[in-house]
């Protein structure tokens, strides 16, 4: 049910503090230890490389993830678009584990990877939000994500459980290998700061809806720019923005910028930077230079020990390989009022389905 909300994924959105916390109930214990089936850790255990496999939204995830559990669990992680992966297969590692994220649990090129490693004979983890779905029965091992049902076509609450999801399993594995890394991180102290900050995020809705009113209720493209972990966020970011709002966006390695798509900034275009990392801040800044005296409009999503002036919105502090679920919010935000200004059916973007059944 909707109740006072316009659209779901707005709701959605304002649900995902609560979300990030049923996860810390249903997979953390009290003294801090990792509660997940220990056949599943122990398979982890024994693999020596994981390949994450999905699509979209997702796989954006994925990215995410990836650096989550090669810096805390020291495991080599690689990402897979699971529609290219049958014609890409990568070289195996001996010893492979799988792990497909799909919200819906029903995305047909997943489920056509996950048939070809089942065929294979290695073992896989599914990561969803839907018990019983069909990528969940067809692995060896399901984690749910139990965010409540994600009525919105826009994925929103399923990206920052999945990343919340991943982070639970690096703690759980890099314990088992003891690194270094995993001991020092405390995984529920650092989730609760995750939910509060996104829960402060969602408050102040109005500073975010203020912005897209100005600045992208008429444009036809924008840009994300982000470096490290913040291009993976700009990733998802653009990702978000053209599917509800239809605005051409496109999520750029700040570096890259100069390498040729500086060529499409105009007067007025939109330039979203995503700023969280102390070490990478200074260079991303210059390319906001280079950008904006070819005429962009520059909008900073920026860490609080980061932000200068000038239209932002602040993140407040998290730890830094779980930054992209904070960052992730105003842009989720920025899409939703994007659409909704412009009058469309933010819910349910035109030719784009919940869950995608064909190849
Ligand atoms: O159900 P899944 O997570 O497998 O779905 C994958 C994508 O189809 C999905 O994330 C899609 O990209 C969303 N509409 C993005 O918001």
């Amino acid at each position: 049910e909707k109740g006072a909300y316009d659209f779901f994924m707005l709701k959605e959105i304002d649900e995902q503090p609560a979300v990030i916390r049923g996860l810390q109930q249903t997979y953390i214990a009290q003294d801090g230890s990792i509660k997940v089936d220990k056949k599943l850790m122990d398979a982890m255990d024994k693999a020596d490389r994981l390949y994450i496999v999905a699509a979209g939204t997702s796989y954006n995830a994925g990215l995410v993830g990836k650096n989550i559990f090669e810096k805390i669990a020291g495991i080599p992680t690689e990402v897979h678009i699971a529609s290219e992966f049958g014609y890409n297969m990568p070289l195996l590692s001996e010893k492979p584990l799988f792990i497909f994220l799909t919200q819906s649990g029903e995305t047909a090129d997943s489920r056509e990877v996950l048939a070809k490693v089942n065929e294979l004979g290695y073992e896989s983890l599914t990561i969803t939000n839907v018990p019983n779905s069909t990528l969940s029965r067809e692995a060896t091992y399901t984690m749910l994500l139990n965010a409540g049902p994600e009525i919105a076509v826009a994925s929103t609450k399923a990206y920052t459980a999945q990343i919340a999801a991943e982070t639970i399993l690096a703690k759980g594995l890099g314990m088992i290998k003891g690194t270094k890394q995993a001991t020092e991180f405390d995984t529920g102290f650092e989730l609760t700061k995750a939910a509060n900050a996104i829960q402060s995020l969602v408050d102040q809705k109005d500073i975010v809806e203020d912005l897209a009113k100005k600045y992208l209720e008429t444009t036809r493209n924008a840009f994300y720019i982000g470096r490290g972990i913040d291009y993976q966020t700009a990733i998802e970011a653009a990702l978000k923005l053209k599917e509800v709002s239809y605005v051409q966006t496109e999520g750029f390695a700040s570096g890259e910028l100069k390498h040729g798509t500086i060529s499409l900034i105009e007067d007025k275009t939109p330039v979203i930077a995503i700023i969280t990392d102390q070490k990478t801040a200074s260079l991303t800044r210059s390319n906001e230079q280079e950008v904006i005296s070819r005429g962009a409009n520059v909008i900073n999503i920026v860490s609080e020990n980061l932000a200068t002036d000038g239209d932002q919105i602040v993140l407040p502090e998290v730890h830094q390989l779980l930054t992209p679920l904070a960052a992730i919010i105003p842009a989720q935000l920025l899409a939703y009022y994007t659409s909704k200004e412009r009058g469309y059916d933010v819910d349910k973007p035109r030719n784009l389905a919940k869950s995608v059944t064909v190849e």
